[in-house]
């Protein structure tokens, strides 16, 4: 790396410090597989945990394919500078903010054709140059993989509080889910959990549950590749339309399975006791793993399931 490149790379480096020492989680969002639900979980918990009183800021980092602003029904909204170098974050609550390249897209139909270097600026720039302010929690949502956008959110932020892994039960999903676990021990983050979206649809008219992916996918994996599983979240129609109308579905007063499930786990996240299986656990302070959670979980929490 030439001097001056060196150098303005460590310039970001330090912009991105000061931000992120003013934020306490950091979470990344990721899956092998597209479609399996990571935006899904993503702006739910996001709700929730803001819900729960905490600051939450949502980053979009799947730049190809940017869903969180409509999600959150914001993709109306501009993006808007204080002193015209920084930007600030679209405010969605009082208490939560998101940013996504989509509010930057003149045509929201145009694709955005990025090699990865040109995508690892744009990541860097939203961690330095986006005023966070004082947070809670960061929610990093990614596309699918582990590809230029995962590995420049584990490198811009060394100490990321931990990976969340989102997957169907479906054996070709699941396949692709092991790649984002062993990618985020190769990086050394640890890992929160594993969330399997999509568990089962019930049959509006007998009430049955219909394993439309397969059934225990997640849970088989959790437990072969000792990671916990935080939740298993059934599919409903009333989820996929709320997110498709960018309402906050979960306020609806209306009791259903899946934001149920989601709140289990914005709860567990926030209270420390979802189970996380590598480096750095101090953050989840007294360990006291509820069994259904930390089934497969292999550390050494008192409570954990032998
Ligand atoms: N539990 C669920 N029930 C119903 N629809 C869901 C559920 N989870 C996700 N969806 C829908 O499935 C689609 C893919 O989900 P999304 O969160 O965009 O996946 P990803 O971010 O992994 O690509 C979206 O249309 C979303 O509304
Ligand atoms: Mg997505």
């Amino acid at each position: 790396m030439a001097d001056e490149v060196r150098d303005e790379y460590e310039e970001v480096n330090k912009k991105i410090r000061a931000r992120m020492d003013k934020i306490g989680r950091k979470i990344m969002i990721m899956s092998g597989k597209g479609g399996v639900g990571k935006t899904t979980v993503t702006v739910n918990l996001a709700y929730e945990l803001a819900k729960m009183g905490c600051k939450v800021g949502v980053l979009d980092t799947d730049l190809h394919g940017p869903n969180v602003a409509k999600m959150f029904g914001v993709e109306d909204k501009s993006l808007s500078s204080r002193d015209g170098v920084t930007i600030l974050p679209v405010k969605v609550r009082e208490n939560l903010v998101v940013m996504s390249l989509s509010f930057a897209l003149e045509d929201p139909d145009a694709p955005v054709i990025w090699r990865g270097s040109l995508k690892m600026s744009a990541i860097r720039q939203f961690l330095s140059d986006v005023e966070w302010g004082e947070l809670d929690y960061l929610l990093i949502d990614t596309p699918p993989g582990t590809g230029d956008e995962q590995l420049t959110v584990c490198q811009a932020i060394p100490e990321l509080t931990g990976t969340i892994i989102v997957t169907t039960p479906q054996p070709v999903a699941i396949l692709d889910a092991r790649k984002s676990v062993n990618f985020s021990r190769k990086m050394g983050v640890a890992i929160i959990g594993v969330i399997e979206n999509m568990s089962y649809l019930r049959c509006p008219g007998c009430g049955e549950e219909i394993p439309i992916f397969g059934k225990g996918g997640g849970r088989k994996m959790c437990s072969e590749m000792h990671v916990p599983l935080l939740g298993e979240v059934p599919m409903e129609i009333d989820l996929r339309s709320a997110e498709d109308e960018g309402k906050d579905w979960m306020d609806e007063g209306i009791s259903h399975p899946s934001a149920e499930a989601l709140k289990a786990i914005a709860n567990e996240i926030n209270n420390g006791t979802a189970c996380s299986t590598s480096r750095d656990t101090s953050f989840l302070g007294t360990p006291s793993c509820s069994p259904s959670a930390c089934a497969s979980c292999t550390s050494n929490c008192p409570s954990r399931k032998k």
